[in-house]
């Protein structure tokens, strides 16, 4: 894990922990051992530096839930920063956490170019353990620090050069460049803990508790980093540095940061489901997206950013001038963020494609379907695409709720059928859902996913049954809270309880931004297949009836004010509500914020395990990244089936219980709740 080689007057040490170099036990064991070795060669300079793609990226995470084991890494840091000999940092690739903290405690940093530097413990419901709260505010000054340790943002090593943090930025090997500086060593300074950083406003850390607190919504991490940061200001870092330790170990076994490690590692997962076992990806360079809309030209614009090559094909020449235009637009609002450059705009305006002809998609590799949720004219599309692409080229389609295998009936081969379900907007939602067809390849399927790589999206997998994942766990949770409305509760106060859950929105908020039509549509569109025994609630009808159709239209669930998108409680609704709940002879009660989570998250949890049950998904971590990347449920929450882990089945159960209590003949209880 970690070699010591004597070469003349300096020693080398290579830490080798693939795949990341976490500093694991081993890795800890070995470092000490090399600061004695170094001592006792009495060598010049030590320099520490990776094997691999990567200097060490952090703590091994998949330690953090067993007992710390010794040596701990705060002391053989501190044994390095203590020890006789100057310690140089030689790193390359993404010098993470326990990676950043080494360097920190080395008496130089000398950093490859392009090397990226940050502390994401924050993304981890953690903070640094290892002296990285401590060191950095010294290093870099507090503000600098704050703005690192509390987003868990990276920063590339010639903005850490510039802010003071490194002595060298190099070209080439990392050995070669530390070799060269230490022919004409620099005196060595006081080490970083033995700083003073620079003071801050008076008011700095109130104020920008207040900014953190709001932008974390429940997330409490950002929270301790900045109250590590600020040890900084009042304490030695003898004294910091203890706390700072102490606070990272309590946070280990805080649910938060076991919820935000299940997410690390289920996104590390979930591109690897058994189903594409032994699937090649098929090399896709040429991409064909029919149509333009909203959710076409997000598509097309993120395989352009991905560099693909692609055809957008529309009904007619001004539907694809006007989806042209959308895209182009698109490539601007990136440019102006600074997030496309002019150079590279050109190119993708250039690698782009619009015709009204299906002829155009001759070449390509893949198509992707975006057109009107209509069975039909999915199929032609289809039927148009097959009469001029290969036999072999893949058809995607991007349907939210059409049975795919419907989709593509009478097309030949259909071992190249696929399902690829973006979210809107496309080009921000990472959540893609892969849909496996029963004919579909595992080359095929694999391809899918390294698509989804590509275009820096969750990829997750999803067999066929109604709204797939996402949706079918979205129309679960609406249906009850459409039963709370008329059994006691309001819109507001549903939403009001499910943002203090830590959703961005409530359900009511959300519909009335998305607009009403949608969940009308497919309440529509699943009345022939209903239960007639099922609870049905048709105030969101009588909402749509009346032209209520959300933000757009002024009023939905809720009423708007011109230019305001705040939501203002409408008596019209509340009356619809008692009136409705009258007719049906109910009496209404009241809830509590907590009665209505747990209903509401007992139904998600339920339909989770159902969807599982079922083999839609092959596990629970693929449901849980579904609702954390495509319906704002909280990170630091783990995802609904992970919540309900952590809850306990027996508090999930309960509450599934009082839920068909309420509605009799409207759930089905999953056989894990059973
Ligand atoms: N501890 C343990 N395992 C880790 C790890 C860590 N700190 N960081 C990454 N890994 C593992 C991953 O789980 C993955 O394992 P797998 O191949 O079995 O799935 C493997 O290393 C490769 O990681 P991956 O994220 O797929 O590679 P990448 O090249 O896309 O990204 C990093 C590399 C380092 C940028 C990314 O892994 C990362 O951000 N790691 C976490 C860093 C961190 O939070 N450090 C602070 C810890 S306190």
């Amino acid at each position: 894990m970690v070699q010591v080689e004597i070469e003349g007057d300096i020693a080398l040490v290579q830490i080798d922990n693939p795949p990341v170099n976490a500093t694991g036990v081993a890795v800890r064991i070995g470092l000490v051992q090399a600061v004695k070795e170094a001592e006792a060669a009495n060598v010049k300079a030590a320099i520490v530096f990776c094997a691999g793609k990567t200097f060490v990226a952090g703590g091994d995470i998949s330690e953090f839930g067993k007992p710390a084991q010794l040596p701990h890494l705060p002391d053989v840091y501190q044994q390095i920063e203590d020890s006789s000999v100057p310690w140089i940092a030689a790193v390359h690739g993404t010098t993470l956490g326990g990676g950043f903290e080494l360097a920190m405690a080395c008496n130089f940093r000398l950093a490859q170019t392009g090397t990226r530097f940050g502390l994401p413990e924050v993304n981890l419901g953690l903070v640094p353990g290892a002296g990285g709260s401590q060191r950095l505010p010294r290093l870099i000054g507090v503000e600098a620090a704050v703005e690192l340790a509390t987003t868990g943002q990276m920063i590339d090593a010639q903005k850490l050069y510039d802010l003071g943090g490194l002595d060298l930025v190099f070209d080439g090997n990392p050995v070669d460049a530390a070799k060269m500086f230490a022919k004409d060593l620099p005196s060595v300074q006081s080490s970083l803990s033995t700083r003073t950083p620079a003071a801050v406003a008076p008011d700095y850390f109130d104020n920008k508790r207040i900014e953190i607190k709001k932008r974390a919504k429940g997330q409490t991490s950002p929270l301790d980093n900045l109250r590590a940061i600020e040890w900084t200001t009042t304490l030695p870092f003898s004294e910091g540095q203890p706390k700072e330790r102490a606070l990272h170990l309590e946070l280990r076994d805080s649910t938060q940061s076991k919820a935000l490690r299940h997410a690390f590692f289920s996104e590390r997962a979930v591109g690897k489901p058994k189903a594409i076992e032994g699937g090649t990806p098929i090399d896709v360079k040429n991409i064909t997206v029919v149509g333009g809309g909203l959710m076409g030209a997000g598509i097309a614009f993120t395989c352009l950013n991905a560099g693909y090559q692609v055809t957008l094909i529309e009904r007619d020449q001004d539907a694809a001038d006007a989806g042209r235009e959308r895209i182009e637009g698109l490539i601007a609002g990136g440019v102006k963020r600074g997030k496309i450059s002019t150079d590279k705009a050109e190119k993708l305006k250039s690698a782009l494609t619009a015709s009204d002809d299906y002829a155009a998609s001759a070449n390509a590799d893949l198509a992707i379907e975006a057109v009107f949720e209509d069975l039909t004219v999915k199929q032609q599309v289809f039927q148009s695409l097959a009469a001029h692409m290969s036999e072999d080229a893949i058809l995607a389609t991007n349907t939210s709720y059409i049975d795919p295998t419907q989709i593509f009936d009478g097309i030949a081969n259909p071992s190249r059928f696929i399902g690829l379900h973006f979210f809107s907007p496309a080009h921000i939602m990472k959540l893609l859902e892969i849909v496996k067809l029963p004919t579909t390849s595992k080359d095929v399927l694999a391809t899918g996913f390294d698509l989804g790589k590509r275009l820096r999206k969750v990829g997750v997998l999803s067999g066929i049954c109604d709204g797939f994942i996402g949706n079918r766990i979205l129309s679960a949770y609406r249906r009850q809270a459409d039963y709370l409305l008329m059994d006691g509760c309001t819109p507001k106060q549903i939403d009001d309880a499910m943002r203090g859950f830590g959703m961005p929105m409530g359900p009511y908020e959300l519909q009335d931004l998305t607009g009403l039509q949608i969940s009308w549509a497919n309440r529509k569109r699943q009345a022939p297949t209903r239960s007639p025994n099922e609870r049905y609630v048709r105030i969101g009808d009588l909402l749509c009836e009346a032209e209520r159709f959300g933000q757009r239209s002024k009023v939905g669930w809720y009423k708007y004010q011109d230019g305001d998108r705040a939501p203002h409680e409408d008596s019209y609704v509340t009356d619809l509500i008692e009136q409705e709940a009258k007719q049906a002879g109910l009496v209404q009660t009241e809830f509590t914020n907590d009665q209505i989570v747990d209903r509401l998250l007992a139904v998600m949890v339920n339909e989770g395990a159902r969807i599982v049950e079922e083999g839609i998904a092959e596990r629970d971590l693929d449901v849980d990244l579904v609702k954390i990347h495509g319906y704002g449920f909280p990170r630091w929450r783990g995802g609904p089936m992970h919540y309900g882990q952590e809850i306990g089945i027996e508090r999930v159960k309960a509450a599934m219980a009082e839920v068909v209590r309420q509605s009799p003949n409207s759930w089905v209880v999953s056989e894990r709740l059973k």
